[in-house]
């Protein structure tokens, strides 16, 4: 009978001022409250530190009362979680799903809506959730309130939001005081040590959210609006995407967190087979350096021959796809400035589509389509049908598509003819970047965005948005100056990369390709080259330099030759953010695992335990190191190739030079007698 009473007690709602939620664990607790004047309101604890101060939460509409006051809350009990599922490809086959669930009703005489709590070891996510409702039928959210109140004395890695070039600015590390706009991922060092990611997870039919720093440390989700200023449209019954934190005892944790995956549905493809990830060769840095063009004339890069070169390469060496820039109309001119004009089913007269895709098939390469809308949407979205029919037809599996525009400068023009311009993070964007997924998935081919909006974790749910850009890449390095400095690839593992794959495109071995004396090149060594292929993570990899340069140096591009794009399990061994880190990942369905490791403009040398390696196995451990003298400066081509034999009680030192990265693959010879 007494178990009758309890049963009955926990099923019916509590109410009271506060509920909590604390992770299977135990060490991170959220507490949801209302204020006396009905405000709602929580805070997160980590062990004994306080994470997240007391913070609002609640939503604004342009027409109904706003979620803000005069709520009254009641709290469903506690439901645990645990299971795990099966990526088809990924930085790990099998991802671990634990977490405790807990949702919180508030509700007034004005209308009611949900918070749903999640709580990880590795962090928490939170949403709303506003049921259907008599005047509800139609929302224009015009502010959404929640807010982290976070500790003072705390460094962040960031960028800025709502800036003019999108997502590619340099990271910034500073206190909080200095923050103003910031996008998300946004990494922070509290003075314990502990480190946060804020983020936020299945971003769906919503505006993605800045950070906007409005009191001392408290930071709100300024949702990115309309051109109208409306910042969502929608109908209830309707969802927030996840706002998450991730929490980790020092900066390494947050690269094994698998929290924003966790957060989003599973796949809704079905049999995705067909999405292969992949290594890739391209015309493409040809452009960048400016020695061929996108546009037609004596240097357009996209002729036939040329494309048929790149093809015999890559069949050659084992490379999965070429990309080609460039064979489209719509290039000459000002292309940044003139989306309107791009036909995405005509080629070039050099050009002959329809031969080179014959050529790949017989080579059993595929080539890999490429859209550049300029930030011209609607132009794309009148040809996507037919552009993504005819890659169909060619055995096109992959499209690069690109939105190249200032940041507010996107052109939306409506039924009436007339032209609006939308941010790329804001609803529509993100409504018309998962449409192109959706329309390519019907085709079984695979969308690696440029200019997209951040990542959110989708590629869950479409396995076929294989990887995107939204950081700055490796072209920064040809045009940009100064380029990217060393320290940009040992801060994107803790930041930008939290939120998925990105194309950054490594591998240039000319890195001095306007001489030694210029300021414009690539400030690395090239054993960091080679290194970035393990550290930063995309399921399909670009080998981004021209074939002759690789042909000059079969050497170190063996190790490009060698390495897997796709991963069975994924440990970071080592790092601070900004200054190195050391990643290891094993092949997908192969006992070899690989080794990656960079350094900012710092020489040192790393200690690594090769515990990760099978207990029962022996390797071959083919190393690519710095040379003794490397510097990214003054000696960036001296690298060492040795083998050793090693087992996973062996410890290694990497010596990384300024600049500099160590590759290794370890290539198992057999067990352990
Ligand atoms: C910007 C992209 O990031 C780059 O990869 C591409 O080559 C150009 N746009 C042209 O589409
Ligand atoms: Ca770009």
């Amino acid at each position: 009978m007494w178990r009758g009473v309890l049963l009955a007690l926990l099923a019916a709602p509590l109410v009271s001022a506060a509920v909590e939620v604390s992770s299977p664990d135990g060490r991170i607790t959220v507490a949801i409250e209302v204020s006396d004047r009905g405000e709602p309101q929580y805070r997160v604890q980590y062990g004994s530190e306080e994470i997240v101060a007391p913070s609002a939460l609640g939503l604004r509409f342009k027409t109904q009362h706003a979620f803000d006051s005069g709520l009254s809350l009641s709290a469903g009990q506690v439901t645990p979680h645990s299971s795990s599922w099966e990526q088809p490809w990924g930085e790990r086959r099998q991802v671990t799903d634990q977490h405790n669930e807990r949702v919180v009703s508030l509700s007034s005489e004005q209308g009611r809506f949900m918070l749903r709590f999640r709580v990880f070891n590795d962090g928490i996510g939170f949403r709303y959730e506003v049921p259907e409702q008599p005047g509800f039928e139609t929302v224009e959210i015009v502010d959404e309130l929640t807010e982290f109140h976070l500790p003072q004395d705390s460094t962040a890695w960031w960028i800025p939001g709502r800036g003019w070039n999108r997502y590619e600015f340099l990271y910034r590390k500073t206190g909080l005081g200095d923050i103003t706009l910031a996008h998300t991922p946004m990494t922070l060092r509290l003075p314990s040590g502990v480190h946060l990611s804020l983020h936020e997870a299945a971003l769906v039919d919503y505006a993605a959210y800045v950070l906007d720093q409005r009191r001392a440390g408290v930071f709100q989700t300024s949702l990115t609006p309309w051109s109208d200023g409306i910042r969502v449209k929608t109908q209830a019954p309707f969802k927030s995407p996840w706002r998450t934190i991730q929490i980790a005892p020092d900066a390494v944790g947050l690269l094994n967190s698998d929290l924003i995956l966790n957060l989003n549905e599973p796949n809704k493809l079905g049999d995705v087979s067909w999405v292969e990830p992949g290594k890739y060769i391209g015309i493409w840095w040809a452009m960048h350096i400016n020695e061929r063009t996108w546009g037609s004339g004596p240097k357009h890069g996209a002729t036939t021959e040329e494309t048929i070169r790149y093809l015999d390469f890559a069949a050659e060496h084992g490379f999965d796809g070429v990309l080609v820039e460039g064979w489209n109309l719509g290039w000459d001119g000002d292309w940044f400035n003139n989306g309107d004009v791009f036909s995405f089913t005509e080629s070039y007269p050099d050009f002959d589509i329809q031969a080179v895709a014959y050529h790949a098939r017989k080579k059993g390469v595929r080539l890999i389509g490429h859209h550049e809308t300029s930030g011209s949407v609607t132009n794309y979205e009148k040809q996507v049908g037919a552009a993504y029919d005819l890659y169909e037809t060619l055995g096109v599996r992959q499209v690069k598509t690109g939105y190249v525009a200032d940041g507010g400068d996107i052109k939306r023009v409506d039924s009436n003819g007339v032209a609006h311009y939308e941010w790329h993070d804001g609803q529509f964007m993100v409504g018309q970047y998962l449409k192109s997924v959706q329309e390519a998935a019907k085709r079984k081919i695979s969308i690696n965005t440029h200019e997209p909006v951040k990542d959110t974790g989708l590629r869950r749910t479409y396995p076929n948005w294989i990887t995107r850009e939204g950081a700055r890449g490796q072209e920064f390095n040809a045009w940009w100056n100064p380029p990217n400095p060393p320290e940009h690839t040992a801060i994107l593992p803790y930041t930008r990369m939290l939120s998925g794959p990105m194309d950054f495109t490594p591998g240039i071995f000319d890195l001095t390709f306007q001489g030694p004396d210029s300021d414009q090149r690539v400030e690395t060594t090239l054993a960091k080259q080679l290194a970035l292929y393990v550290v930063l993570y995309s399921p399909i990899q670009m080998a981004a330099d021209l074939p002759e340069n690789y042909a000059e140096r079969p050497d170190a591009f063996q190790f490009i030759k060698d390495v897997p794009a796709d991963w069975e399990q994924s440990v970071a061994v080592a790092g601070e953010v900004g200054e190195f880190v050391v990643v290891a990942r094993q092949e997908r369905g192969g006992t070899d695992w690989y080794l990656g490791a960079v350094t900012n403009e710092k020489a040192r040398d790393v200690k690594v335990p090769l515990s990760f390696l099978s207990d029962d196995g022996e390797y071959e451990a083919q190393v690519y190191r710095d040379g003794d003298a490397a510097h990214w400066k003054t000696a960036p081509y001296e690298i060492a190739i040795e083998k050793s034999i090693v087992s996973s009680d062996s410890m290694l030192v990497l010596k990384l030079a300024a600049g500099g990265g160590t590759a290794i693959r370890f290539r198992e010879t057999g067990a352990v007698d």
